[in-house]
C-alpha cells in the first residue's frame, strides 16, 4: 500500500502520582485481531466512497459470531474524544477514516445485556430518522432497553441502560485503492460475555465455525439484508 490512514491508536500512559489528564489518562491500548477486508456479497472489495451515508451495513468481526456496524456519517468524525469503559479503562477515540473521516465501525452488541442482530431479527441499529429512542436521530438505538449511542463520538452513550460505549472497530483504510479492512478493537469488548451467553444457541445455529476468527475478508451487508426484521423503536 502506498499510504494508508489508519485509525490512531491510543498509547498507554505512565503511571503518575497527580490526577492525569484526559489524554494521559488514555490507558485502554487497541486490540489488533487478523486483519480483514472489508468485501461485498460478490467477494469485490467496498470502495469507501460507494457506502452511502445513513445506511446501517452489518459485518462479522473478528469473530463469525459478532457482528458490527459500519457506518458512513453524513459529517466528518473528528475524534479526539475520551470515553471510558465499565471498568474504568479509558482510551482516546480517534475519529474515522475515509471520505470525510466519515467512516466508523463499531461492534454491534450491546453493552447492556448484550442485544444484538441475528438472522432473524435485530433490536439494535442505527437510526437515521427521528423516533421516539432514538430522538432526532442519527444514532445507534438498542430497542431491548432503549441505550442510545452516538457514532460520531466514538458510540459513546447518550441515554439508557448500557454502562459503556459499543467497543471500537479499528478500521484501516488504503487511500489508494480506496478499500477498507478491519483490524482490531478498542475500548470495552464484550466477546467472551457474549460466547458465554449466547455460546450454546451460536453452536446450534452454526456449529464450531461461531467462535472461528474471521481471516482475509468479511462480507459486509445492509441491515435489511442481515436481519431479516428490524426492530423499530
Ligand atoms: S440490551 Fe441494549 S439496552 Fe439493554
Amino acid at each position: 500500500m502506498e499510504r494508508r490512514d489508519f485509525v490512531k491508536l491510543c498509547a498507554a500512559s505512565a503511571a503518575s502520582t497527580t490526577l492525569p489528564s484526559p489524554a494521559e489518562a488514555a490507558t485502554l491500548k487497541a486490540r489488533l485481531y487478523r486483519p480483514a477486508l472489508l468485501v461485498d456479497e460478490r467477494g469485490q472489495p467496498i470502495r469507501a466512497e460507494s457506502l452511502r451515508a445513513g445506511v446501517n451495513y452489518v459485518f462479522d468481526y473478528p469473530f463469525a459470531a459478532t457482528p458490527c456496524f459500519l457506518l458512513r456519517l453524513a459529517r466528518p468524525a473528528a475524534g479526539g474524544i475520551d470515553l471510558r469503559t465499565e471498568n474504568g479503562g479509558a482510551y482516546r477515540w480517534e475519529g474515522g477514516v475515509g471520505p470525510g473521516n466519515a467512516v466508523v465501525a463499531y461492534s454491534a452488541i450491546c453493552a447492556h445485556k448484550l442485544t444484538y442482530p441475528t438472522r432473524q431479527v435485530s433490536f439494535i441499529g442505527y437510526r437515521d430518522a427521528p423516533s421516539p429512542v432514538a430522538g432526532r436521530g442519527k444514532v445507534i438505538a438498542c430497542c431491548s432497553d432503549r441505550s442510545v449511542y452516538d457514532p460520531s463520538a466514538g458510540a459513546r452513550v447518550v441515554s439508557g441502560p448500557a454502562p459503556q460505549p459499543l467497543a471500537t472497530i479499528l478500521l484501516e483504510h488504503d487511500a489508494r485503492k480506496d478499500e477498507l479492512a478491519a483490524v482490531g478493537t478498542l475500548g470495552g469488548e464484550k466477546f467472551d460475555q457474549f460466547f458465554r451467553t449466547f455460546g450454546f444457541r451460536l453452536e446450534l445455529e452454526m456449529g464450531d465455525r461461531a467462535k472461528a476468527s474471521v481471516d482475509g475478508r468479511a462480507i459486509v451487508k445492509e441491515l435489511a439484508a442481515y436481519s431479516a426484521q428490524w426492530a423499530q423503536c
